[in-house]
């Protein structure tokens, strides 16, 4: 019998695109528009770090040095799959981090390395909420986040914030009204330190209410400290883990945003039986150790130097553009927030110039940025189409002004300045 492989009418080549999944995807799955990739050629609408940061030699000597140093060991390491929390290495110094930069003890057994802080928060959110559940969060707040709590059911309502970040008497107020009407937030997810979009960053002070809040009401608090290395002006505020070690509090951070994105390396701590819950969500073995034994050989060394190298770039970045708008934008009756870290500046048109609309004209124009509605906790699109996050992390100080002026140009030209 002929095979079909053999077959000389049968050609895969002419079959390309042709066989259909209409009828085969599973229930949960959801068309996905694939990252753009495009660049606008000032582009603000990214979420890096200063990519000219990147201690690329650093984190390549620290991996030469510690294959140099302990052969057998590293490539044991690399010809296994790493241990679920992550290696070990890398835990023990970031417990130590943990202590020294946020003034928290954990051992390394209470510690998951995870694929980016992102599958951290993934894993919790799967570990505590159920479809329906409210859950809490800044009224603007990382859109990765929220469509994670939406693809796992939850029904995220926005708390209102000010330059500080979160009111603690508008989260009492929204929780107790709630509560009235029968329900109950689940869990609340803030990022304390330099939140994205918006900048901000909460006091010790409100954080002890707000942690005094959850207490009163059994709400967790999900604390994400994406950013809290990029302060390169006035004071760190304690971690809310810091401030509380009831295990009311879960702590997820990252090193996307110290070192590089494209390392994928996070890491979250909270109480032993809320760890056991969120790693049995996750699929295979810890991550890549690779990085993992770059990341604790370059990190052990050169910490310091590396933030005194980066902070002060940001600084310059962030002011070229904070320059940049008082001198376009004085007389718009914008107004735009002062961050003291992290990447972003948060800008708010007045409330009736729709930027969300234009934004696609625009970023075609020459600049790019994120809509407000993108960070809207509610997904409503009520309160963001005048607000845009803008990165000034990403390009250089001139393109940074360069940008800027554009922006103001392309606004007007659009009838929204
Ligand atoms: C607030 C916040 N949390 C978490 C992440 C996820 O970062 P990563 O998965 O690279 O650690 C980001 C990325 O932009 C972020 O802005």
């Amino acid at each position: 019998m002929k095979s079909k492989w053999l077959d000389s009418d049968w050609n895969p080549t002419n079959m390309v695109g042709t066989f259909s999944y209409d009828k085969l995807f599973s229930r949960d799955s959801a068309d996905t528009p694939l990252n753009p990739v495009a660049h606008a050629k000032y582009d603000f609408a990214v979420a890096y770090p200063a990519p000219e940061t990147l201690p690329m030699d650093g984190l390549i000597q620290a991996l030469q040095t510690a294959v140099d140093s302990n052969s057998e060991k590293v490539l044991a390491e690399m010809a296994y799959y790493p241990q679920q929390l992550g290696a070990i290495e890398l835990r023990e110094y970031t417990v130590q981090k943990l202590v020294t930069d946020r003034g928290f003890s954990v051992t390394s057994e209470e510690l998951a390395l995870t694929n980016g802080s992102g599958e951290a928060l993934g894993l919790v959110i799967q570990a505590l909420t159920n479809p329906g559940d409210i859950v809490l969060a800044e009224e603007f707040v990382y859109m990765g986040t929220t469509n994670q709590l939406r693809r796992f059911g939850a029904d995220i309502r926005g708390v209102a914030i000010d330059d500080g970040g979160i009111i603690p008497e508008a989260l009492e107020k929204q929780i107790i009204d709630l509560n009235s009407a029968g329900d109950k937030p689940k869990y609340l997810y803030t990022i304390p330190e330099h939140q994205n979009p918006t900048g901000s960053t909460l006091s010790e002070q409100r954080r002890r209410a707000i942690l005094d809040i959850a207490h009163k009401y059994g709400m967790p608090i999900l604390e994400d400290d994406c950013y809290v290395d990029l302060r390169y002006k006035g004071e760190t505020q304690p971690a809310f883990r810091a401030l509380d070690d009831s295990g009311i509090v879960v702590y997820v951070a990252s090193y996307s945003k110290l070192l590089a994105p494209g390392l994928r390396l996070g890491y979250f701590t909270c109480s032993p039986d809320l760890m056991r819950r969120a790693l049995s969500f996750k699929i295979g073995s810890g991550p890549n150790q690779f990085a993992a034994v770059a990341i604790e050989g370059f990190l052990k060394n050169n910490l310091d130097l590396h933030r005194d190298n980066f902070n002060p770039i940001l600084e310059a970045k962030c002011n070229s553009m904070v320059d940049a708008l008082e001198e376009h934008f004085h007389n718009s009756g914008a107004v735009w927030s002062a961050p003291q870290g992290g990447c972003y500046v948060w800008l708010t048109m007045p409330e009736d110039a729709d930027i969300a609309s234009i934004r696609d004209e625009v970023f075609d124009q020459g600049v790019g940025y994120v809509a407000g509605p993108n960070f809207e906790a509610d997904g409503s699109g009520r309160i963001g189409k005048n607000c845009a996050r803008l990165c000034f992390a990403f390009e250089s100080v001139e393109k940074n002004s360069e940008g800027i002026a554009l922006l103001a140009q392309l606004f007007k030209q659009h009838g929204v300045m």
